[in-house]
């Protein structure tokens, strides 16, 4: 539907696709849940993973992104080892593999040429491939053996939103399919809690002054930042540390906490700008140490943390969530405060230099 795409009110595509995020939530638990509330998937799609010793996951950028929680999911959700590999790097660069891979692509538009080229190797080598886009129809979907919707409606806008959030909701979907299929005993009811996830959005996103006013102290003057956080959270880093600089132009670097004093404190001096998220109960306390080893050093932190593990300076208190599902929700702050700081600068957010929108040429 054409008035799907225009952006109505909104001064950015961008903006629109970050609210609609919570619809996207509740559009995906409909599609993938049955009447009696159940995860259905297609017979091909359950034979496809059913028959894997290990999954191999494929993507670029934000896509790559949302593969790192994924793996994350099917590794301790369902149990199945999985890898995840940059699709530019993965043809020079191939992992062993085992007896029975199974190729998982996430790409939002279906058409990154680096993956594609990627999967016509594998096809080439006879191994199986499963394709999560937004584009039915698509060309990495038509290719592969079988499609996972993510049902987001059109993304227009350059830098990735509503896309990543779908992505980790579907692969969540998909880790708890096998792991019901392999008799696993399952950590949470996921669909009472994406359907209480797309509420916290809800609750985020009327929330935005907050972020234009974060986005105004912490970058609208600052050449760098640097985005912190932990195993979930480290993850939603890196994707944090992308929008900004894909958009605003800030050099932005995501790091483990652990990492920082292997090298990047180094960069830290008066003023830098360090986001932290706080949201994973077993590294919480790690986390705020690395935020005063920042602040130590002159950094100025500006830390959203969750329920139960926040401290009174936090610049955001996000409601709790299950820890496997954070990034869902902490990735939220991040992609409006990146909004706002594209827009503190006077940047073009829908159309960044040098970008585009898909990147069909290797
Ligand atoms: C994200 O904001 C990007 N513009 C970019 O990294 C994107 O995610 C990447 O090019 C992959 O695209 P795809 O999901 O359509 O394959």
């Amino acid at each position: 539907d054409a008035s799907d795409i225009e952006k109505g009110t909104y001064a950015h595509y961008m903006l629109k696709e970050m609210d609609e995020q919570p619809a996207v939530i509740r559009n995906i638990i409909q599609h993938y849940q049955n009447e009696n509330g159940d995860i259905e998937l297609t017979e091909g799609v359950r034979s496809l993973v059913s028959e894997a010793d290990r999954i191999y996951i494929v993507a670029c950028g934000t896509s790559y992104h949302a593969g790192l929680v994924g793996k994350q999911l099917i590794e301790r959700v369902a149990g199945v080892p999985t890898e995840v590999h940059v699709a530019s790097e993965f043809g020079y660069n191939m992992p062993l593999l085992t007896e029975k891979p199974l190729f998982l692509f996430i790409s939002q538009s279906g058409e990154t040429a680096d993956s594609r080229a990627v999967l016509v190797e594998v096809k080439k080598r006879g191994y199986k491939a499963l394709t999560l886009t937004n584009v039915a129809g698509s060309t990495l979907s038509r290719e592969a053996n079988e499609t996972m919707l993510l049902h987001a409606g059109p993304e227009i806008a350059v830098a990735s939103t509503k896309a990543y959030t779908a992505q980790i909701a579907v692969l969540a979907i998909l880790a708890y399919d096998i792991a019901r299929a392999n008799g696993k005993k399952l950590p949470f009811d996921l669909m009472t809690e994406l359907a209480r996830v797309a509420t916290i959005m809800d609750s985020v996103m009327a929330q935005k002054e907050i972020f234009e006013q974060l986005a105004d102290k912490f970058l609208k003057e600052s050449r760098n930042a640097f985005f912190l956080g932990r195993g979930m959270d480290s993850y939603v880093g890196l994707e944090g540390a992308l929008k900004l600089k894909e958009i605003s132009y800030i050099q932005a670097e995501g790091y483990p906490g652990g990492e920082l004093k292997h090298g990047p404190i180094a960069l830290i001096e008066d003023g830098t700008p360090v986001i932290t998220l706080v949201s994973q109960p077993n590294t919480h306390l790690n986390i705020r140490g690395n935020i005063k080893e920042v602040v130590a050093r002159g950094a100025v932190a500006c830390t959203i943390s969750m329920e139960g593990m926040e401290h009174e300076s936090d610049s955001f208190v996000l409601p709790r969530v299950e820890p496997l599902l954070t990034p869902l929700v902490t990735v939220l702050p991040l992609q409006l405060i990146s909004y706002y700081a594209a827009l503190a600068r006077d940047c073009d957010v829908d159309k960044p230099r040098n970008l585009a929108k898909s990147v069909t040429v290797e």
